[in-house]
C-alpha cells in the first residue's frame, strides 16, 4: 500500500455515503477523488461538503487555513478515467447486483492491478460483487455507517477469494482515519446488522405475546438496562419500511434461522404507513413533536395491612425484605399465609416458577433479579395474579421512589430475554469465526451505541446466568431460537469468561484458498 502522502482514493457514487466518505479521508490528509455518474450529484456532493467544512470553522473545531486545504483535496469528477492513479477505490453507488458488478468490471479496466477495490455494500455479498473481476482477490467490502465522519467503526468485509494483504491495507488505512476498522467475514448483515438482529427481534416476541407493551419494553431496556433507545423507538427512528425489510433479508440470507425470525405484526403495520417518526406515527405518535414517554403503574394499595411471603432463593432477599419492614407490612415465612408472594425466577415465567415453587397464582408477583433493585424495576404477574397481590407489590417495590414496570408473564421479563439473546447471537458470530472478540465488542459498542459489547455484557452478567435463562426460554417455549450457542455454552461450563478466544483453535475455513484451511 503506498504512503498516506501519495495514496489517491477514489469514491464512486456522491450521495450520503459516498460525501461522507470523501470528507472523512480529506479531512484525514488524503486526496480524493470523487466520481458519479450524473453531473448533478456530483455539484450537490461538493456543495454539501464544502457546508459541513465550513461548519467546522464556524464552531472553531478547525481553522480557515484547514477548511480550504481540505477541500482542496477533493477532487470531483464524470469521468471514470480521471481515477486511473487511484490506489483504492471505494464504491457508494446504488444498492444493486448487476449495476455494482458492472462498475467492478469496469473499475479493473482503469485502474492499477495493484489497486484495490472495496464496496460500501451493506447488504450484498462481497463475493458477488468482485465475481466478474479478473483480481478477485483484491475485491473487498468497506463498510462504514452513516454519519461517516461521526460514526467512528468501518467493517471491512473478507469476501471468501479476498487476500489477506487486501484486508490488511484497507485495516491500515482505516486506522489512520482515527475510525475503529473491524474485520467480519462475508455473512448476512457482516458484523454489526447481524449482532443488532436481537434486540428487534426479541422486542417483537415480547410485543406477540403481549407480555409487555413497546413504551413498556423500550422503558425497561432504558431505565434498567442502560441502552440509550428500545427496540421500538429504534424502528421508529430508521422507519419501520427499511428495518422491517432488512429483517426479513437477513432472516432470509440465514435460510430462516429461528434466532432472527421477524414477525407478523410488521407487514400490516408496514402496509398501514405506520412507518415511525416520518410518517408521524408509528409504534408511537409524533403528531403533537412530544417524545416517546414513560408509563408508570398507579397505586391504590394499603400496604400495611398485606402479609408478605419471600422465596429464599429470591437474589434479591435481604433488599425485599428490607422494603417489606419499611413498608410496615408484615413479612411471614408461610408462604400459604401470605396475600403476597414474591418470587425472582431466571429465564422461566412466574407461572412455571409458581408451579416449581407449588405456590398459588393468585398470590404471586414475580421481580426481575438482573438489573438489581436499584434501577427500574419490572414487576411480572401470573394470568390469575389478584389485583390485591399486584397493587401491593406495586406500593412495595415504589415506596423508596424507585420506577416500576408492571408487564404481563414472560419467559425471563424484558430485560433477561433481550440481553440473553443479544449474547447468545454475538456469542455465535464468534463461535462462526465471523469475528474475532475485540472487534465483536467494539464494533457494537461503537456501532450500535449499546452499553457493552455482547460478550463483556455476558460477562458481565455471568456465563452461568446467561445460560439459566436462555435454557429457561427454551424449556418454557420449546423455541430453538433460544438454544445456547456453543461458544456460550462451553466457556460457561469451563468456568472461563465468553471474552476468552480459541487458545489454539485448527485453523477451519470455508475454503478460502487464500487464508489456509484444513488441508494446507
Ligand atoms: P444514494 O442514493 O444517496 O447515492 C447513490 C449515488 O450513486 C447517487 O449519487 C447516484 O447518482 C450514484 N450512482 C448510481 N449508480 C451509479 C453508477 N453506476 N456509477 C456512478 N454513480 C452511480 O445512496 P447511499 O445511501 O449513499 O448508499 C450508497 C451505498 O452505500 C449503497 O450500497 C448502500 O447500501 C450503502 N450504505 C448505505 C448506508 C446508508 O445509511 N444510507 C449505510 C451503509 C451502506
Amino acid at each position: 500500500m503506498h504512503s498516506t502522502a501519495k495514496l489517491v482514493i477514489a469514491v464512486i457514487g456522491a450521495g450520503t455515503m459516498g460525501r461522507g466518505i470523501v470528507q472523512l479521508f480529506a479531512q484525514s490528509g488524503y486526496s480524493v477523488k470523487l466520481f458519479d455518474q450524473s453531473a448533478e450529484a456530483v455539484a450537490n456532493a461538493q456543495d454539501s461538503i464544502n457546508e459541513r467544512i465550513q461548519n467546522k470553522v464556524t464552531k472553531g473545531r478547525i481553522n480557515e487555513e484547514e477548511a480550504t486545504a481540505i477541500i482542496n483535496r477533493i477532487t470531483a469528477t464524470t469521468s471514470l478515467n480521471a481515477i486511473g492513479d487511484c490506489g483504492v477505490v471505494i464504491e457508494a453507488i446504488i444498492e444493486n447486483i448487476d449495476i455494482k458488478q458492472n462498475l467492478f468490471v469496469e473499475l479493473e479496466q482503469v485502474v492499477s492491478s495493484t489497486a484495490i477495490l472495496a464496496s460500501n455494500t451493506s447488504s450484498l455479498l462481497v463475493a458477488e460483487i468482485g465475481a466478474r473481476c479478473q483480481q478477485p482477490e483484491r475485491v473487498a467490502g468497506l463498510h462504514f455507517f452513516n454519519p461517516v465522519p461521526a460514526m467512528r467503526v468501518v467493517e471491512i468485509i473478507s469476501a471468501v477469494n479476498t487476500s489477506e494483504n487486501t484486508v490488511k491495507s484497507l485495516k491500515q488505512l482505516v486506522e489512520t482515519t482515527g475510525h475503529r476498522a473491524v474485520v467480519a467475514e462475508d455473512q448476512p448483515g457482516f458484523l454489526i446488522n447481524h449482532a443488532g438482529r436481537g434486540l428487534y427481534t426479541e422486542g417483537l416476541r415480547i410485543l406477540e405475546e403481549r407480555a409487555a407493551s413497546p413504551r413498556q419494553v423500550d422503558q425497561i431496556l432504558r431505565d434498567a438496562a442502560d441502552f440509550r433507545m428500545g427496540p421500538f423507538e429504534l424502528f421508529d427512528l430508521t422507519g419501520l419500511d427499511v428495518s422491517g425489510k432488512v429483517l426479513e433479508s437477513i432472516y432470509e440470507q440465514f435460510q430462516q434461522e429461528p434466532r432472527f425470525r421477524p414477525s407478523s405484526i410488521i407487514p400490516p403495520r408496514i402496509a398501514a404507513g405506520l412507518h415511525g417518526r416520518k410518517t408521524g406515527k408509528g409504534w408511537y405518535d409524533y403528531s403533537d413533536n412530544t417524545s416517546p414517554g414513560n408509563e408508570a403503574p398507579a397505586q391504590t394499595a394499603d400496604i400495611q395491612t398485606v402479609s408478605v411471603w419471600i422465596d429464599e432463593g429470591a437474589d434479591e432477599y435481604n433488599k425485599l425484605s428490607e422494603l417489606v419492614k419499611k413498608a410496615g407490612a408484615q413479612l411471614t415465612e408461610s408462604a400459604n399465609q401470605a396475600q403476597l408472594q414474591l418470587i425472582q425466577p431466571w429465564g422461566i415465567d412466574a407461572t412455571q416458577a409458581c408451579a416449581d415453587l407449588g405456590l398459588d397464582g393468585r398470590h404471586c408477583v414475580a421481580v426481575d433479579p438482573l438489573p438489581g433493585l436499584e434501577k427500574h424495576r419490572t414487576l411480572m404477574l401470573t394470568p390469575i395474579t389478584s389485583e390485591k397481590a399486584k397493587q401491593a407489590a406495586i406500593a412495595l417495590l415504589t415506596l423508596d421512589g424507585v420506577t416500576a414496570s408492571v408487564i404481563n408473564d414472560s419467559p425471563g421479563f424484558v430485560t433477561q430475554r433481550v440481553l440473553a439473546t443479544i449474547v447468545n447471537i454475538g456469542t455465535n458470530i464468534a463461535q462462526r469465526g465471523i469475528a474475532n472478540v475485540a472487534d465483536i465488542d467494539d464494533a457494537v459498542s461503537i456501532g450500535l451505541g449499546y452499553p457493552l459489547g455482547p460478550l463483556s455484557l455476558g460477562d458481565r452478567i455471568g456465563g452461568n446466568k446467561i445460560m439459566k435463562i436462555l435454557e429457561g426460554m427454551l424449556k418454557v417455549t420449546g423455541d430453538m431460537r433460544y438454544r445456547p450457542s456453543f461458544w456460550l455454552r462451553r466457556r460457561a461450563s469451563l468456568g472461563q469468561p465468553l471474552t476468552t478466544e480459541e487458545a489454539s483453535r485448527a485453523t477451519i475455513t470455508s475454503g478460502n484458498i487464500n487464508k489456509g484451511g484444513v488441508d494446507k
